[in-house]
């Protein structure tokens, strides 16, 4: 079986589908997540929900965040914020992964299962699994009260209100502002210093209105996912902060669209993935202005040099691509979030171009509680 939401009892608010409704209400979203969590006297935030104490906190000495599909993807993102802002060793890993691999089980290690309907099967048999081996596991959930969020020692809610799109948006972008916070409270036990907690706050508070500016460019927006909408197959690339952003707008483009795509580390191209390059397969790369715009800029010109078309994600017009949309820059560590907004439209309206299911593509569930 699998968990729907009572869709008839949400209702959509005069949008046409609940995809496009729930794109659109994430400036509302992000600030649900933030609301009461930010403590300005100390540069810090309020995560009372973890039921850890800062002696805890700092004791972690590594984090590794479980999670499946868009969640995993989420995580990604979790774990490069927290490696930046709290120097802990942190990764992300498909929950049925490490779930099937016997896996080697640390005291030190802080275990964070990531779930919206915090029912996974697979996420949660990781959970059962940890916490049989004596782990400490916290949940960053939507659903409150669910399976996940029952089992866990403690946790971030998301927030982002119900989520009925089999397609996750909304959740998706309040996930990882979730884990900003986590990696915030984390980096502020630690070695974290007042200027840079105040800098990520000042970021974060500056995200719904930027969400705001992003969204105000769905029509051009609409106009490239028709341009591209007779891709037989998408290369979606970026580096570090970009990477997470690609692997997310792949399986966007993937489950709402029905088109192919994959998802590629920028550097990983041309090690073979540059032979698929043809004007038929066009690139989405993701390009924020941080240390790694200049490699960043190369790839386009790689991927120009064989033919291939070339939409960007960037904080400025991208000469060397065809088309550019242009984002807000907030601070480094938080571009993920936002660069991941227009690329939900693009995957919406593409889907629209083709007349496809959009609340409920074919094969998929919005929780997949089975094996
Ligand atoms: C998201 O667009 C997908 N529908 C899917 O990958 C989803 O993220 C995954 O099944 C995990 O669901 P959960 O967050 O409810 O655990």
């Amino acid at each position: 079986t699998t968990v729907e939401w009572e869709a008839e009892s949400y209702d959509m608010d005069g949008h046409d589908t609940y995809m496009h409704k729930e794109i659109c209400e994430q400036a509302d979203a992000v600030d649900r997540v933030l609301r009461g969590r930010i403590d300005d006297r100390f540069a810090t935030v309020r995560l009372d929900g973890l039921n850890m104490d800062a002696r805890e906190a700092r004791a972690v000495r590594r984090v590794k965040i479980l999670g499946c599909g868009s969640a995993y993807h989420a995580g990604l993102i979790g774990a490069q914020m927290i490696e930046e802002l709290a120097r802990v060793p942190a990764d992300a890993e498909p929950a049925s992964e490490f779930r099937y691999r016997n896996p080697v089980v640390d005291p030190d290690t802080l275990y964070v299962a990531v779930s919206q309907s915090g029912e996974t099967y697979d996420t949660l048999a990781a959970v059962q699994e940890l916490k049989r081996k004596g782990a400490r596991v916290l949940g960053v959930v939507n659903v409150v009260g669910s399976a996940i969020a029952r089992e866990t020692d403690g946790g971030v809610y998301v927030h982002a209100g119900p989520e009925v799109c089999v397609v996750s948006t909304k959740c998706f972008t309040n996930t990882a502002v979730a884990f900003a916070l986590l990696a915030l409270h984390l980096g502020r036990v630690r070695d974290l210093s007042v200027a840079d907690g105040r800098r990520i706050i000042s970021g974060l508070r500056r995200l719904p209105a930027q969400i705001t500016e992003v969204l105000a460019q769905e029509e051009a927006i609409a106009k490239l996912a028709a341009e591209y909408a007779d891709a037989t197959s998408m290369m979606f690339v970026g580096r570090v902060r970009g990477y997470p952003v690609a692997r997310e707008a792949s399986l966007k483009l993937k489950e709402v669209s029905y088109i192919h795509a994959e998802a590629y580390p920028a550097s990983e191209l041309k090690h073979g993935p540059l032979a698929l390059i043809e004007p038929a397969v066009p690139t989405v790369a993701i390009l924020p202005e941080d240390e790694l715009l200049e490699k960043n800029r190369a790839t386009l010109e790689e991927i120009r040099a064989r033919g291939g078309r070339i939409l960007a994600v960037a904080h400025a017009e991208q000469e060397k691509a065809d088309h550019t949309i242009v984002v807000p820059r907030n601070e480094v560590e938080l571009d993920p979030v936002l660069m991941g907004v227009p690329l939900q439209l693009l995957a919406y309206h593409t889907a629209l171009a083709l007349g496809r299911d959009i609340d409920r593509p074919r094969n998929l569930a919005k929780s997949v509680t089975v094996e």
